[in-house]
């Protein structure tokens, strides 16, 4: 295949790779000449190399980094876990302070030119409306300290989910602008609903009504591909002047909210 994108001989890591958005990157990377890592609490099959990892492990993040060495070209920050039957703290570690720790310690071997993608959630929206909160744990340094603050509070993250989405949305528009200086990228997506794993736990939380409300004028959901190839897209160096990005892949749902479509 021609190397629009410009992934051949790349070393890209991608979390979540046994399943989901997260196993559909790693293959489409490996299929436009990528080397892939590929970290994941549960065994995947079909990665180059796999690293088990466990986002909500301080140590097990720091034994994965020690794993990968360097360096690195792109990481895909896909892992997430649904809010329940997991814990809020559970939740907010996999979906940001786990995240983030896994990141900023690979930010080090990472070269100028290369570039970080996570995964939100449209479920995030209106974060901007919550900044004060945010603030309080984006400006934490460190697993220990983004730990420490959502056990001290509990009732800023309730239900998980739609507070680690806000975060991560929250965080990667902050902490771009120091990245960028080093020649890094760093930008998200915000995802409508998609056919993964995760759906079944999505349709006990909220019911499947909620969850039909949410996919918008497309009328349906989205697969992990639909998914996979915009994080692609910007983690690749042809988009080189984007940064701080919060990528609506929700086929038109924002919008339509927004002006009143919907
Ligand atoms: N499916 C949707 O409708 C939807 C919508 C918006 C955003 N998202 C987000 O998309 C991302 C990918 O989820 P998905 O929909 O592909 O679901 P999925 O359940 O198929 O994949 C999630 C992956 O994260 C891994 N994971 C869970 N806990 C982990 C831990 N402690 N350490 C390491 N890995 C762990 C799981 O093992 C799994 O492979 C998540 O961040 C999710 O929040 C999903």
């Amino acid at each position: 295949m021609l190397d629009v994108l410009r992934y051949e001989g790349k070393r890209v890591v991608v979390t979540g790779c046994a399943s989901g958005m997260g196993a559909a990157t790693a293959k489409i990377l490996s299929e436009v000449g990528a080397q892939v890592v590929g970290l994941d609490v549960k065994e995947a099959k079909d990665i180059a190399e796999f690293i088990q990892i466990d986002l909500r492990s301080k140590a097990s993040i720091e034994e994965a980094v020690a794993k990968i060495g360097g360096p690195v070209d792109a990481v895909f920050s896909v892992a997430g876990l649904p809010g329940p039957p997991f814990s809020d703290v559970d939740t907010v570690l996999v979906n940001f302070v786990g995240a983030r720790h896994l990141i900023e310690s690979l930010v080090p071997v990472m070269p100028a030119g290369s570039a970080v993608v996570c995964v939100a959630s449209n479920a995030g929206l209106g974060w901007q409306q919550n900044l004060e909160v945010l603030m309080e744990v984006v400006s934490t340094v460190g697993f220990d300290a983004g730990l420490a603050w959502c056990e001290a509070n509990p009732d800023k993250i309730v239900g998980g989910y739609a507070p680690s989405k806000q975060l991560t949305n929250a965080w990667v528009a902050f902490r771009a602008v120091d990245l960028i200086k080093k020649g890094i990228r760093l930008n998200c997506t915000n995802p409508g609903p998609t056919d993964t794993a995760m759906m079944g736990d999505f349709e006990k939380q909220a019911g499947k009504e909620l969850i039909d409300a949410f996919v918008g004028p497309s009328g349906r959901r989205s697969t992990p591909e639909e998914q996979a190839w915009p994080l692609i897209f910007l983690n690749s160096p042809r988009s080189s002047y984007v940064s701080g990005e919060a990528l609506h892949t929700d086929a038109g749902f924002l919008g339509a909210m927004v002006t009143g479509r919907l």
